[in-house]
């Protein structure tokens, strides 16, 4: 008796386990990609922000020029940093601008790799669930789209977030803009569970290089400057974690800033399609390297102890490069400008 008592037990207490474990919880773990490196150990990418517009504005030239570039350096994947698809996102899955702004514009083979995509603000006005939709894997099986997510490349780990749902101006002055906030709502339950995810898995990589992608802005002279709400939220953890870039997009232009306050590089490629030509601050340069307000895309090549980084414009001209520089094993690390 005692023993069917103690069975009946064991059998509640995992279905009350299975009950709990089953719940969609709002803190789930990021989701975890593995991305291969070269037989090497190295590491290539290329990185492409603000881009699709049905080819127009130079969007095809710029892709032409990943295309030859991304040869060149047998790039692995390709990192979207949002706004993928202008003015308001996908309209549903079956929306003819995923063809004519995704698939029929990086034709080249070197970018018939993965594609791992953030969401930008523009994608939030259109219908988020089809930008998200494993379905448009069907049509074209490079896109690999999330809201946040890690990509473990055994030297490098990428971590993307999701940055547009920390913008006040979207929820309180959204203009005549609308935004799909379906799973976004409780907003700062959202926040702060992906902040919480983030810390502790950046607390617990091993990888030589972390690297955090988001569609905002930290730092930026650009026309959007920087975003209050990640500069006060999100910083900290990246400063506190000894993360070495910090990749976005939204200001559509080429840029590279660094800090007196960490080692952490500020990048962003935000030139895949119209770019904002002499839309900057001329006054607040501090921590300035590089800036141009033309077309144009980055790349990335990732030893464990070296990263060389490069902006490339329309031509495919590398306009500025410089590496980061590690010690196997140690988290310091130098720049070295070229
Ligand atoms: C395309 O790029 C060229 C070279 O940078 C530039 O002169 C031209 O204005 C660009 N066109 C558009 C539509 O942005």
């Amino acid at each position: 008796m005692a023993n069917l008592f103690h069975h009946c037990f064991v059998i509640y207490l995992i279905l009350l386990d299975c009950f709990y474990l089953c719940l969609p919880t709002a803190s789930a773990e990021l989701q975890r990609f593995k991305q291969p490196v070269k037989e090497d150990g190295s590491l290539s990418f290329l990185v492409i922000g603000d881009w699709g517009r049905n080819g127009y504005y130079n969007q095809t030239e710029v892709a032409a020029q990943m295309g030859r570039i991304g040869e060149e350096l047998s790039t692995d994947f390709v990192v979207s940093t949002g706004d993928n698809f202008y003015e308001d996102g996908l309209r549903n899955i079956r929306d003819p601008t995923f063809k004519r702004s995704f698939t029929k514009v990086y034709t080249a083979k070197s970018l018939q790799k993965q594609w791992y995509t953030v969401l930008g603000n523009h994608d939030y006005r259109g219908n988020v669930r089809a930008q998200l939709s494993p379905t448009l894997r069907n049509i074209d099986g490079r896109w690999l789209c999330l809201r946040s997510f890690i990509v473990n490349a055994e030297i490098a780990e990428l971590f993307f977030i999701d940055t547009t749902p920390f913008v006040d101006k979207y929820f309180s002055k959204p203009k005549h803009h609308r935004y799909d906030w379906r799973g976004v709502m409780p907003r700062q339950q959202y926040l702060s569970n992906l902040l919480k995810e983030l810390q502790t898995a950046l607390q617990d990589s091993i990888a030589s290089w972390k690297i955090v992608i988001g569609h905002h802005t930290i730092k930026s002279i650009g026309h959007h400057g920087e975003t209050t709400e990640l500069v006060q939220r999100l910083l900290p953890i990246l400063e506190a974690n000894n993360v070495d870039m910090y990749i976005n997009g939204h200001d559509h232009c080429l840029e590279h800033m660094s800090s007196i306050n960490s080692l952490i590089q500020f990048l962003t490629s935000g030139g895949g399609s119209k770019a904002w030509k002499g839309d900057f601050d001329q006054l607040n340069r501090d921590g300035l390297k590089f800036y141009y307000d033309g077309q144009g895309f980055m790349s990335l090549q990732v030893t464990e102890t070296e990263a060389k980084i490069a902006f490339h414009d329309i031509s495919g001209h590398s306009l500025h490069s410089f590496s980061l520089f590690k010690q196997p094993n140690l988290h310091a690390g130098s720049t070295s400008e070229e």
